[in-house]
């Protein structure tokens, strides 16, 4: 049984750490684009009759959706046996739901292309909001890795008084489970977005925390706003934010330098997605794990 990874679109630090811990080997490819903007992929090694995984980092997204969609085609007709694919960040889920007459569910359009070219799916922590789970809109097998356990080693370690906060509802599926872990308390907030970049947080009381030193915790930064209004609202009543902890860090325009002025001393991320010069909490090894778990029943 032959296992080859194939890193598209330059995931090719977290291919090969897949590579190594499913006892694979990573299979070159060749990618590029012609004049007119239109893909060209090739692939590059021996893949008939083996397990292929494609790894990426699907940000931004969606020249690499092109590009699962082309390649597990092409694996297919080169005689792979199974082609899946594992997305430490898995795009385009939090449009959930039509908020406005009108708009697309994202979410379900992008989960249906995917489930019509790959044979399973591994990512870790989607924001699973108004979705239950994954197969709710994959119908393809789909495992979801938690980051909870990784995160609250890491609040254990260096935050251990730690009083575990997550700006909005949503978060509070991580923060309990992270808090849960990491033996301390939890706490989130109730967010009101009103446009990309203006959010308001209600905290519940939060002086039975003062003095204790508040560890952030959220799936994904994009524009910032959320952890900037946390970070103001603990401030405001006392708290102070020792760190903020996310999942996947995206990181749009100037997210990063937004924190930092805001006072986000500490930002750490996991490495769901690359990153220059962030400590990084690891979960590409429980990742693996889940990809060998959905790799098996299809090996015969
Ligand atoms: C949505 O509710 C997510 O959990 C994050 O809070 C959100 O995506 C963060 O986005 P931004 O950094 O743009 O506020």
């Amino acid at each position: 049984m032959t296992t080859r990874v194939i890193a598209v679109g330059g995931a090719d630090a977290a291919a090969a750490r897949l590579a190594a811990c499913l006892g694979g080997t990573v299979c070159p490819l060749a990618q590029r684009r012609f004049p007119d903007g239109e893909h060209y992929l090739r692939v590059l090694g021996a893949v008939e009759g083996a397990d292929v995984v494609l790894v990426a980092h699907l940000h931004p997204v969606d020249p690499l959706l092109v590009d699962i969609v082309f390649l597990a085609d092409a694996l297919r007709e080169l005689g792979a046996r199974q082609v899946g694919l594992v997305v430490p960040y898995l795009a385009y889920m939090r449009q959930d739901r039509r908020f406005q007459p009108g708009e697309a569910v994202t979410s379900v359009s992008f989960a249906r292309l995917l489930s019509r070219s790959v044979d399973w799916l591994a990512t870790v922590d989607p924001h699973l909001h108004r979705h239950a789970a994954l197969s709710a809109i994959y119908s393809v097998p789909a495992l979801a890795v938690p980051s909870a356990p990784a995160i609250a080693r890491w609040i254990r370690a260096e935050v251990p008084d730690a009083v575990v906060v997550g700006p909005d509802e949503e978060s509070g599926q991580w923060v309990d489970e992270v808090a849960r872990l990491a033996g301390c308390p939890g706490i989130t907030g109730r967010k009101l977005r009103h446009g990309d970049r203006s959010v308001e947080i209600a905290w519940p009381a939060l002086q039975p925390w003062r003095g204790r030193p508040a560890v952030l915790v959220d799936d994904i930064v994009s524009s910032g706003q959320t952890l900037v209004t946390a970070l103001q609202g603990l401030g405001a009543q006392g708290l102070q934010a020792a760190a903020c902890v996310v999942v996947h860090g995206l990181f749009a325009q100037d997210a990063a330098q937004r924190l930092q002025e805001a006072g986000a001393s500490r930002l750490v991320v996991c490495n769901t997605l690359p990153q220059a010069g962030l400590p990084l909490i690891d979960v590409l090894g429980d990742l693996a794990e889940a990809a060998a778990r959905l790799i098996a029943p299809r090996q015969g």
